[in-house]
């Protein structure tokens, strides 16, 4: 697969009217700091959303300016086709989560949930029903008359969806929702979440820096980097088709075979050491270029096995991993520095190639997994 794409934010976007929501070119800055630079995205009715990247990159500040908690200097953000740029929160009809439960704490679980449903003026025998209702969405069956402090972090997490979920909100915000939880509650409230998300069918924008969750719940990712959106896709886009050197790295582990020239349109130079790709693109010769690929992608071979991109290798290191080892090693090229990568390899070829510290390895790197980016 090859990859010589531009930073593209939309490479499939639903069209029209499908748009849900539809943000485009926010910009916002605090001072001279620029917090967003032209953020544009669209988001499907009933699709899930990730917004990922490292932190300080502007996940919450976009979010806030989607909920209309803050104002953007710049761009607008649209639901439905209606330009709600200027309405306050109180009018966007969102529901929203932060990363910190933000329930009241002189209120019950029941009494949270009912809140939002209570001042938008349900009767009463109508919000204790929905509140039920509720209660068993989440899980939380008999939990009622517990105050925040007597649930665990879960729960209070679950509370606070439940409440954002009451008034059956256009648009669901979650912010990093399950990033103050410990690891087994956060994959199983994911899942939770991902499949409640999905038979309420809410329109959903979720913050997250955790590239796993983001894998595992989105339709699609919103990658950020420093107040900029560098890609969107799905899962599976965004982890084999990263359209820039940030992103692949960002996702998942990425070797980069760096300072290499392009000499043909199908070959790459690194001093004696030559590369084949499927595909370069349109790249001049001559033209300085990265070369990447994945751990996964990189087989071992032993003497004699027919391969395109047959490298010597000396292993520097090895990293168990219960399903297989990570295996460090130092590519052998004549007139050129060492560049060290990294191959994912299975505990069975490991013995029985005998590999250990120091041993001399044959690699291929398969000319469809190799990714290139221009220098
Ligand atoms: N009210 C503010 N005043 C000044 N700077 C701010 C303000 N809010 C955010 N920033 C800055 O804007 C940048 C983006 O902040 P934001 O909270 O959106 O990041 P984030 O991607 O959500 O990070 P994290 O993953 O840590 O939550 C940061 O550098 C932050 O310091
Ligand atoms: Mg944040």
């Amino acid at each position: 697969m090859l990859h010589r794409r531009t930073a593209e934010t939309e490479p499939s976007a639903p069209p029209g009217p499908e748009n849900h929501l539809r943000v485009e070119g926010i910009s916002k800055r605090f001072g001279h700091f620029k917090a967003l630079d032209d953020v544009s995205f669209t988001l499907g009715r009933g699709e899930l959303l990730c917004i990922l990247g490292p932190s300080g990159c502007g996940k919450t500040t976009l979010l806030r300016a989607v909920a209309g908690l803050d104002r953007q200097d710049a761009g607008s953000v649209l639901l439905d086709g209606r330009d709600v740029s200027l309405l306050p929160v109180s009018r966007r009809h969102v529901g929203i989560v932060f990363q910190s439960y933000a329930l009241f704490p002189n209120l019950t679980a029941a009494q949270n949930i009912a809140y939002g449903l209570q001042t938008r003026g349900m009767p009463r025998s109508r919000v204790k029903d929905r509140v039920e209702e509720l209660l068993a969405l989440v899980g939380l069956q008999g939990q009622d008359r517990k105050f925040p402090s007597q649930l665990s972090g879960g729960q209070q997490q679950r509370v606070a969806l439940a409440r954002a979920i009451a008034p059956s909100p256009s648009l669901l915000l979650l912010d990093e929702p399950l990033s103050a939880l410990d690891a087994q509650v956060r994959s199983r409230l994911r899942m939770e979440i991902r499949s409640l998300q999905q038979r309420l069918g809410v329109t959903t924008l979720m913050v997250t820096h955790d590239q796993e969750e983001a894998l595992a719940m989105a339709d699609r990712i919103l990658v950020m980097d420093r107040g900029r959106a560098l890609q969107a896709g799905t899962p599976d886009e965004i982890y084999n088709s990263p359209g820039c050197p940030f992103v692949a790295s960002f996702i998942g582990s990425m070797n980069f075979i760096r300072d290499t020239v392009k000499e043909s349109p199908r070959t790459f130079r690194k001093g004696s050491l030559r590369l084949l790709v499927e595909d370069s693109g349109p790249m001049p010769d001559g033209a300085a270029a990265i070369l990447a690929i994945r751990p996964e992608d990189i087989e071992i071979r032993q003497n004699g096995e027919p391969s395109r991109n047959l490298l010597k290798a000396e292993v520097q290191r090895l990293e168990y991993r219960g399903s297989n080892f990570r295996v460090a090693m130092s590519l052998l090229i004549e007139d050129s520095e060492a560049s060290l990568i990294e191959a994912d390899v299975t505990a069975e070829k490991v013995r029985k190639l005998r590999i250990c510290e120091k041993t001399r390895i044959h690699v291929d790197l398969p000319t469809h997994r190799l990714l290139v980016y221009a220098a």
